[in-house]
C-alpha cells in the first residue's frame, strides 16, 4: 500500500476542524483520548466540504424503516441499540458472539471525511468516525482459505415497518471481497461529525466503503462471516439485472435506467448543476490496483 495514516504526531499538530476542513483535508484521531494526525491519501486531498449534520441525518435510506427518503429520520428512534452484539462466524479463529464494546475495545477510532455516492445518483459528503475493518478483522483472526466477509442487519420486526411491509428480504445483507474489506479506506463507522452515530444513519455500527456505491454501506451491522464463497447482497437478490456484487463507483458504466456519468449533491441548493462522478469515486489511486484483472465494465 502506498500510504499508510501515520502516529507520528501528537495532539498538538491536530489541526482544528473548522481549519482544517477549510484545508480540504482529512483527520484521524483517537476518540476521546485526544488525536493522532493523519499521513493524508491522495484522494483526501481534494476539495471535500462535508454536507450539514442535518443533510447527513434527514436524508437517507433505511428500508427496514421505510422506503421514503425522511422515513428513517422518523421511524429509526425505534431501533434498539443497547445492548448490542456482533456474530462472528465461519473462517474466523476468534468465532462467537461479542458485546459491541469488547469487538471494538483497544481499536482506534478515526475520522475520515469522505465522498459518499448513493446509486441513485445523488451523493454527499460525510465526516465518519471509525475503525478501520481490517483492525477488527485482525482481531478475531482471518484463517487462510477465506475470501470474502459478509455482513447481516439486524432484524427487529416489531420496531422496522419495512420489515413489517416486506419491501425487501431481510436481513439486510452485504459482502466484500476480504482484499476490499482489508483495504485501509474501509472502515466500521460509529460516528458522525464527532457524535455517536445516528439511528437512521445505521447505529451503532455500519460498514464505509468509499469507492462503491452507498448500498454496499450495510447499516446496524449483526453479523459478520468469513466466508470462501462470494455471500449473497441485498440488492442483487432483490434486482439481478441492476445491482451487481462489486458495484464500484464507475461513470462509464451506466445503471440499465439512468447514466452513473454525473451525480446531484445533497444540500447543494435547488439550482446546483450536477456534477461529474469520478472514477471509483475519487478514491482509484488508492483502490484500483484491486481490480487490475477485471475488465472496467465488471466494475458493477
Ligand atoms: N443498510 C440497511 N440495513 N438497509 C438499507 O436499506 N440502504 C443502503 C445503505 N445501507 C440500506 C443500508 C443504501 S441504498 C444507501 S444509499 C445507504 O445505506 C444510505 O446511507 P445513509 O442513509 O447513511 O446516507
Amino acid at each position: 500500500m502506498a500510504y499508510r495514516w501515520t502516529n507520528d504526531l501528537t495532539h498538538a499538530d491536530v489541526t482544528p476542524k473548522a481549519a482544517f476542513l477549510n484545508r480540504r483535508q482529512i483527520i484521524a484521531g483517537t476518540l476521546g483520548l485526544g488525536a493522532i494526525a493523519a499521513g493524508l491519501p491522495a484522494a483526501a486531498q481534494e476539495a471535500l466540504v462535508p454536507n450539514s449534520l442535518e443533510d447527513i441525518t434527514s436524508y437517507n435510506n433505511y428500508y427496514e424503516f421505510g422506503t421514503g427518503k425522511s422515513d428513517p429520520a422518523q421511524n429509526a428512534h425505534q431501533l434498539e441499540i443497547s445492548p448490542w452484539s456482533v456474530k462472528v462466524s465461519g473462517m474466523v479463529d476468534n468465532p462467537g458472539e461479542y458485546s459491541l464494546e469488547d469487538l471494538l475495545d483497544g481499536l482506534t477510532v478515526e475520522e475520515r471525511i469522505y465522498r459518499f455516492r448513493c446509486v441513485e445518483a445523488w451523493s454527499m459528503v460525510v465526516p465518519w468516525n471509525g475503525i478501520e475493518l481490517a483492525d477488527i478483522l485482525n482481531k478475531v483472526g482471518v484463517q487462510s482459505g477465506a475470501k470474502y466477509v459478509a455482513f447481516e442487519t439486524v432484524v427487529q420486526p416489531e420496531n422496522m415497518i419495512g420489515v413489517q411491509r416486506r419491501v425487501l428480504q431481510f436481513p439486510y445483507v452485504e459482502g466484500l471481497r476480504l482484499d476490499e474489506a482489508m483495504h485501509p479506506l474501509t472502515i466500521m463507522a460509529t460516528g458522525i461529525y464527532g457524535e455517536p452515530i445516528s439511528k437512521q444513519n445505521g447505529a451503532p455500527m455500519r460498514l464505509v466503503v468509499p469507492w462503491k456505491y452507498g448500498f454496499k454501506s450495510i447499516k446496524s451491522i449483526v453479523r459478520i462471516t468469513l466466508t470462501d464463497d462470494e455471500p449473497p447482497i441485498s440488492w442483487n437478490v432483490a434486482n439481478p439485472r441492476e445491482y451487481g456484487f462489486y458495484s464500484n463507483v464507475n461513470p462509464k458504466v451506466d445503471h440499465p435506467r439512468w447514466s452513473q456519468a454525473t451525480e446531484r449533491k445533497i444540500g447543494g441548493g435547488l439550482f446546483a448543476k450536477r456534477e461529474p462522478t469520478l472514477m471509483l469515486n475519487g478514491y482509484a489511486d488508492e483502490v484500483a490496483g484491486l481490480y487490475s484483472d477485471m475488465p472496467l465494465n465488471e466494475y458493477f
